[in-house]
């Protein structure tokens, strides 16, 4: 079981904003890929809290060059310039083939900014109403924007209006794309997750993203692909969608970009590195040195011990161990991603799994109420992920099994992005 809060953690916290599902688990501190409660509880971390934590926990080396640079300057804002920002930016530019960077410290800020982008690319082309495609079951932040551009119900439900001019289509479909804005002169950009992340683990195919660029070359739109969750090595390449081959001309990042120092991006191609001119946008903390530092040093310290190679094979050899146990099994109805960026679906919602996993010793999520999401740290070792294997497994089997029970009730999983 679960040990139960120490008395000064209230499980109902009344005054923290009730804006969680939270297991009633605190942690206190982690080590590689495992993390401890403060009851001394250890877990195995297959969430990486939410795709964040890409080096794992107190990794030898992150740890002193933050505290060197919390020594030196943690902020100062952008009235200055800050060479640790130009330095981050000449590496996301060399890695992703594009032009320059935005920097800001969250993932739905860094959509807000491609957002703005494609208004105003619009608006110096003489859109006076521009408008984006965006996606089913997709998820882009919980600003009104944002939340806006996000394909779930659940997310947007009581926060109308919602900003206008977007238009929604399905994945992988390009008929329905050039269908949605035949004869619209007012579309100015595209917009999704090269694999969607809180949607279920859904990538978009690489012929879709090829076929897609061309309709952005031929109709003069912004390519902007969201690299937020499944950026910075997770899937194996730098960025997810260049597996495709594709280069998109606006790409937010966040989460993993620092290895948990709040950090945001948006990497621009040469058709919107000068869109935004002095003034047009900006962010107090965006770029500051200690954000800055995490991520030269998480992307140092990535290619000096080959980070994303071991992406690809402990996230093969953990879907390879998944197929092999679950491929087949009555309700399970397929297991997808890429790298370490795994989606088991159920047949049924299993958000009781979150906590009988974190009884366990495991920790996971669920998304889209019935998608078990596997997105631990990219250190993780096959080792690791056979331990992952051997406490998920048995766990899916005997829900699945108690779930031929007709008294047996099926419990949604909570967004906690
Ligand atoms: C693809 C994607 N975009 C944007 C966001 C929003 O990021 P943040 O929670 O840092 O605002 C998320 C968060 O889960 C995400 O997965």
């Amino acid at each position: 079981m679960t040990a139960a809060l120490p008395h000064h953690i209230e499980a109902a916290s009344p005054h923290v904003m009730n804006t969680y599902g939270r297991l009633p688990i605190a942690l206190s501190h982690g080590q590689g890929c495992r993390v401890w409660d403060v009851n001394g509880k250890c877990y195995l971390d297959a969430l990486g809290g939410i795709a964040v934590n890409t080096l794992g926990h107190n990794h030898p080396r992150l740890v002193p060059a933050l505290q060197d640079q919390i020594g030196k300057l943690i902020h100062c804002s952008n009235y200055y310039h800050v060479p640790l920002q130009e330095a981050l930016a000449a590496k996301l530019v060399e890695l992703s083939g594009l032009e320059n960077v935005f920097f800001c410290s969250t993932g739905l800020e860094a959509n807000e900014a491609a957002l703005k982008l494609a208004r105003k690319y619009g608006h110096d082309k003489g859109i006076e109403r521009p408008e984006v495609v965006v996606y089913e079951k997709a998820f882009h932040g919980r600003s009104i924007a944002t939340l806006s551009a996000t394909g779930n119900a659940k997310v947007q439900a009581g926060f109308g209006p919602l900003v206008e001019g977007f238009i929604r289509v399905p994945l992988n479909d390009i008929e329905a794309i050039k269908k949605a804005t035949a004869g619209n002169p007012n579309v100015t950009a595209v917009f999704f997750e090269a694999i969607q992340g809180e949607g279920g683990v859904h990538p978009m195919n690489d012929q879709y993203m090829r076929d897609i660029r061309k309709l952005c070359d031929e109709r003069d739109w912004l390519l902007m692909i969201d690299e937020v969750q499944c950026g910075m090595g997770r899937t194996g390449k730098w960025f997810a969608h260049q597996w495709s081959g594709v280069k998109p001309d606006v790409m937010p990042l966040a989460k993993g970009l620092g290895s948990g120092v709040p950090i945001g991006a948006v990497v621009c191609g040469p058709k919107a590195a000068q869109i935004f001119k002095v003034g047009n946008h900006g962010t107090t903390f965006g770029g500051n040195p200690l954000a800055m530092r995490a991520g030269v040093e998480t992307i140092r310290i990535m290619e000096d011990d080959n980070i994303i190679a071991n992406a690809i094979h402990t996230g093969g050899h953990l879907r390879a161990a998944l197929e092999r146990e679950l491929s087949g099994l009555a309700g399970v109805v397929n297991i997808r991603g890429r790298g370490l960026m795994l989606g088991i679906e159920l047949a049924l919602p299993c958000g009781e799994l979150l906590k009988q996993a974190a009884d366990e010793g495991l920790l996971i999520s669920v998304t889209a109420d019935s998608v078990i999401r596997l997105v631990p740290p990219l250190i993780m070792t096959t080792a690791e992920a056979d331990q992952v294997v051997a406490i998920l497994v048995p766990l899916i089997k005997q829900f699945l099994h108690g779930k031929t029970h007709a008294d047996s009730v099926p419990v949604a999983s909570l967004i906690n992005e």
